[in-house]
């Protein structure tokens, strides 16, 4: 089996926490693109949804999926989304598609986190993977110079602007072993938007594709 299969696998069985008539939370990446292609089978079922993403909208539009902003919608049942990792407590880096600050939000307002992966994402810690961190462009230096001093080695994104316009370090070499702490850590350095650490609220159930079929936590 192949990891996008896997990934494909995952997304799929999330389709079994979605609601009629509610409004679904989506995230971003190549496991969500399985998702959203899932949710199009139900289209006719769910009232929409709200997207974390620009990439995340078009091929959500691009399926006759309606798409809500955020603002116009009370509360969402579900989030579903990827990780770049996750580790035995549900806490993730995620943020390797950029994306990582509308989904914190998104993540933020519902009321479950639904973490879709291939079993190639669990890890024993956190960190392998560098932690992306969205930054105001102007912050830039002042930014990595500080996360220089929290231990890591930040490395500007080139070429990657998000879809709030900002830009991205991607931290190496960062052991975690207090993933919370050091979420809210970085998330206090001034010129920092958000930070790809999802410990503080991580996920609800994970759904892990894996050669057995998917496996649900
Ligand atoms: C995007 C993300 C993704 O969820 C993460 O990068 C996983 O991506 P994929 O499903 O393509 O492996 O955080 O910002």
């Amino acid at each position: 089996m192949t990891q996008d299969e896997m990934k494909k696998a995952a997304a799929w069985a999330a389709l079994q926490y979605v609601e009629a008539g509610t409004v679904v939370g989506v995230g971003t990446g190549s496991t969500v693109n399985h998702f959203i292609d899932a949710l199009g089978s139900v289209k006719d079922t769910i009232k929409g949804a709200v997207s974390s993403s620009e990439a995340s909208t078009e091929k959500l539009k691009a399926l006759g999926i309606d798409v809500f902003e955020l603002n116009d919608v009370s509360e969402l049942d579900i989030y579903v989304d990827g990780a770049d990792e996750i580790n035995a407590h549900n806490q993730m880096i995620k943020g390797g598609g950029a994306a990582l600050t509308r989904e914190k939000i998104v993540a933020a307002v519902a009321r479950q986190f639904i973490c879709i992966v291939d079993n190639t994402k669990h890890v024993d810690a956190l960190g392998q993977f560098p932690l992306p961190v969205e930054v105001i462009p102007m912050a830039r230096s002042y930014v990595a110079r500080e996360l220089l001093k929290l231990g890591g080695d930040p490395v500007y994104r080139q070429g990657v602007v998000t879809d709030n316009g900002n830009v991205i370090l991607d931290v190496h070499g960062l052991s975690i072993t207090q993933a919370a702490e050091l979420e809210e850590k970085i998330n206090q350095i001034v010129g920092v938007v958000t930070n790809g650490l999802f410990a503080q609220r991580g996920a609800n159930i994970v759904i892990t594709g894996t050669p057995e079929g998917p496996q649900i936590k």
